[in-house]
C-alpha cells in the first residue's frame, strides 16, 4: 500500500511547480516545437480540466522525426555501437524510470486517472522490467552457422529492421511506450513513437530520460499529436521500414492497408478483444469472484484483455453472479491520486459516453443489471461499476469491446458447447479458466483461439510472456524473444568454400 506520506508530496504536482515541465516534441535529440505552431490541451479525466498544453505534431514533424531516425539509423553512431554498449543504455534508462518512478506515477496518475497504487505497480514497475528485459538480449541474439550443401559456406546475421513507427494508446501508456521502444532498440532500429492524444505526458518525461541515459541523437523521436494527420502519415511514410500499432481494430485495419501505400513495411498490431473466462463446477466462488472482478474492473476496464464474457458454470451461476455485483459495487471511485481510489474515471468523456452507451443497450435487449447501470452524475468521467447477468451469446454487450467497468455474465453447462461459445468471435486475445482439475485445465486451454490463456489467474504481464491475438486481435507478439525478432531481419549470407576444404 501507498504510504500516507507520498499523496501529500503530490500535491507538488498540480500548483505551478506541479505542471509538467516538458510539452514539446522530441526530435533529434533536441525539444523542438511544433512546425505549424499548433498546441493541444491534455485533459484530467478526474477534474476534467486541462492539465497543460502540448504541442501537436504536423505532418512537418512527422516528416522532420522520420529524417531523425533515418539518419540516426543509416549514420549515425548507433549502427556502429555493440549489443553491449546498446544494452548498456538501456540498463541506465530502467535505473533513471526506476529513480523517477514516484513522478512517472504521479504523471500517468493525473493524464490517465488510472490509481497511483496502479501506475506505481503495472505501468512504472513492469516498464523498469522491460527495458531491463531486453537490456540483457541486445547482446544476446545470434545468427546460425548452416551446414549447406556443395562447396559453400552459409550463415545468418540477425539485422535490425530499420526506422520503426510506434503508435501506442492512452490506457497504459508508460507500458505500452517501454513493450513498443525496449525490444526495437535492443534490436539496434531507431524509432518514431507518436503517444496518444490522451496522455502525452509520461511518454515525454520518459523523453527526456532517454536523453539524460545517453542515447545518440534521432534514435528515439517522440511526437506528440493525434491520429488522423500525424498518426495516419507516420503510418505511410516511406522512411519508416516497421509500423508496430496498440489501439482499436477499426485503426489497426486501417494501418494495415495505409502502411503498404509507400511498399511493404513490417507490420505488428494488438488490438482489441472480448475476452472468454470459464469459471468451472469445481472452482472455489470466493476465490473467482476475486480473480474475474479483476480480469474485468482491473484499470477501470480500460484493458485490451479485460475478460468481459464471463462463462459461469450453472451448478455454481446465481451465487457466483450474486456475489460478483455484491464486490462490484464495493469499487472507491475517485481521484487517481488518492491511495484510497480502486477505479479512477475512464479516459475522456467520448469513452464515458460509449460505455454509457452499451449499459443502455444491455438493458434494452434484456440482460439483468444487478449492480451500476445508472449514469455517474458529477465530475469526472466515471462510469459506476455494472454487473450484468442473464447474458445471451447474441447481445451487443456479449459482441462488442466495451472497454470500461462493465460486467457480462453467462450460464454454461456443457464443457463442449462452451469452448464453441468462447471462440465464437472476431477477436482471439484473452482467455481464462478456473478449474482445479486438471483434464478439464488442458481441455478447455488448447480448445480456447486465444493468444494468451490464463489458468486460475488473470491479468499476469511480464516482459518473459509473448503476448497478442489470433484473428482480429493482432498481428505477431510482443515481449519475449518474439518481441525482440519483430525488429530483426535475417541475411543469409553464402559463401563458396575452396574446392576441397572440409565441409
Ligand atoms: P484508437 O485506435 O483510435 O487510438 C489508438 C492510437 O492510434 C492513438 O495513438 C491514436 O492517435 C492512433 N490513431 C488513431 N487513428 C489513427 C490512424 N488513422 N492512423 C494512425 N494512428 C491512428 O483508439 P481510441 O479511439 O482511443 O479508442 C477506441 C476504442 O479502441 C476503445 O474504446 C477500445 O475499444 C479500443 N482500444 C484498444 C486498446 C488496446 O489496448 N488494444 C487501447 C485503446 C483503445
Ligand atoms: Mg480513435
Amino acid at each position: 500500500m501507498l504510504a500516507r506520506s507520498s499523496f501529500r508530496n503530490s500535491k507538488r504536482f498540480f500548483g505551478t511547480r506541479m505542471v509538467p515541465k516538458q510539452t514539446q516534441l522530441f526530435i533529434g535529440g533536441e525539444w523542438v516545437n511544433s512546425a505549424n505552431g499548433d498546441t493541444f490541451e491534455t485533459i484530467n479525466p478526474y477534474t476534467e480540466e486541462p492539465i497543460t498544453s502540448v504541442q501537436r505534431a504536423s505532418v512537418e514533424d512527422v516528416d522532420r522525426a522520420v529524417d531523425a531516425a533515418r539518419n540516426a539509423f543509416d549514420h549515425g553512431p548507433w549502427r556502429r555501437m555493440s549489443g553491449t554498449e546498446r544494452g548498456d543504455l538501456l540498463f541506465k534508462l530502467a535505473e533513471l524510470i526506476k529513480k523517477n518512478g514516484e513522478e512517472l506515477a504521479h504523471l500517468e496518475a493525473l493524464d490517465n486517472g488510472k490509481p497511483i497504487t496502479l501506475a506505481k505497480i503495472v505501468d512504472v514497475s513492469n516498464s523498469y522490467l522491460t527495458y531491463k528485459y531486453y537490456a540483457g538480449f541486445a547482446n544476446k541474439f545470434v545468427g546460425d552457422t548452416i551446414s549447406a550443401p556443395g562447396d559453400f559456406h552459409a550463415y545468418t546475421r540477425k539485422e535490425p529492421v530499420g526506422v520503426a513507427a510506434q503508435i501506442i494508446p492512452w490506457n497504459v501508456p508508460m507500458l505500452m511506450q517501454a513493450w513498443k521502444l525496449a525490444p526495437a532498440l535492443a534490436a539496434g532500429c531507431t524509432v518514431v513513437m507518436k503517444t496518444a492524444e490522451q496522455t502525452p505526458l509520461s511518454a515525454l518525461r520518459v523523453g527526456e530520460l532517454i536523453k539524460e541515459a545517453g542515447f545518440p541523437d534521432g534514435v528515439v523521436n517522440i511526437l506528440s499529436g493525434f491520429g488522423e494527420d500525424a498518426g495516419a502519415h507516420l503510418v505511410r511514410h516511406p522512411g519508416v521500414d516497421k509500423v508496430a500499432f496498440t489501439g482499436s481494430t477499426e485503426v489497426g485495419l486501417d494501418i494495415m492497408r495505409n502502411s503498404s501505400t509507400s511498399g511493404l513495411k513490417r507490420v505488428t498490431l494488438e488490438l482489441g478483444g472480448k475476452s472468454p473466462f470459464i469459471i468451472c463446477e469445481d472452482a472455489n466462488i470466493e476465490e473467482s469472484i476475486q480473480q474475474a472482478n479483476f480480469s474485468l474492473f482491473f484499470n477501470s476496464g480500460q484493458v485490451c484483455i479485460a475478460a468481459s464474457r464471463l462463462f459461469v458454470h450453472e451448478k455454481i451461476y446465481d451465487e457466483f453472479a450474486e456475489k460478483s455485483a455484491k464486490l462490484a459495487s464495493k469499487a472507491v471511485l475517485g481521484n487517481g491520486l488518492d491511495p484510497n481510489t480502486t477505479q479512477g474515471p475512464q479516459i475522456s468523456k467520448e469513452q464515458q459516453n460509449k460505455i454509457w452507451g452499451y449499459i443502455q443497450k444491455g438493458k434494452q435487449e434484456g440482460a439483468s443489471c444487478l449492480t451500476g447501470g445508472e449514469e455517474y452524475e458529477g465530475k469526472g468521467f466515471f462510469v459506476k461499476p455494472t454487473v450484468f447477468a442473464d447474458v445471451q451469446d447474441d447481445m451487443t454487450i456479449a459482441k462488442e469491446e466495451i472497454f470500461g467497468p462493465v460486467m457480462q455474465i453467462l450460464k454454461f453447462s456443457d464443457y463442449e458447447d462452451v469452448i464453441k461459445r468462447a471462440n465464437n468471435t472476431d477477436y482471439g486475445l484473452g482467455a481464462g479458466v478456473i478449474t482445479n482439475d486438471i483434464g478439464r485445465a488442458f481441455h478447455l486451454t488448447n480448445g480456447l483461439r486465444a493468444g494468451t490463456v490464463f489458468v486460475n489467474c488473470y491479468d499476469i504481464f511480464d516482459p518473459t510472456l509473448p503476448f497478442g491475438g489470433y484473428k482480429n486481435s493482432g498481428l505477431g507478439r510482443e515481449n519475449g524473444l518474439e518481441g525482440l525478432e519483430n525488429y530483426l531481419e535475417t541475411k543469409t549470407v553464402i559463401m563458396s568454400r575452396p574446392e576441397g576444404s572440409l565441409p
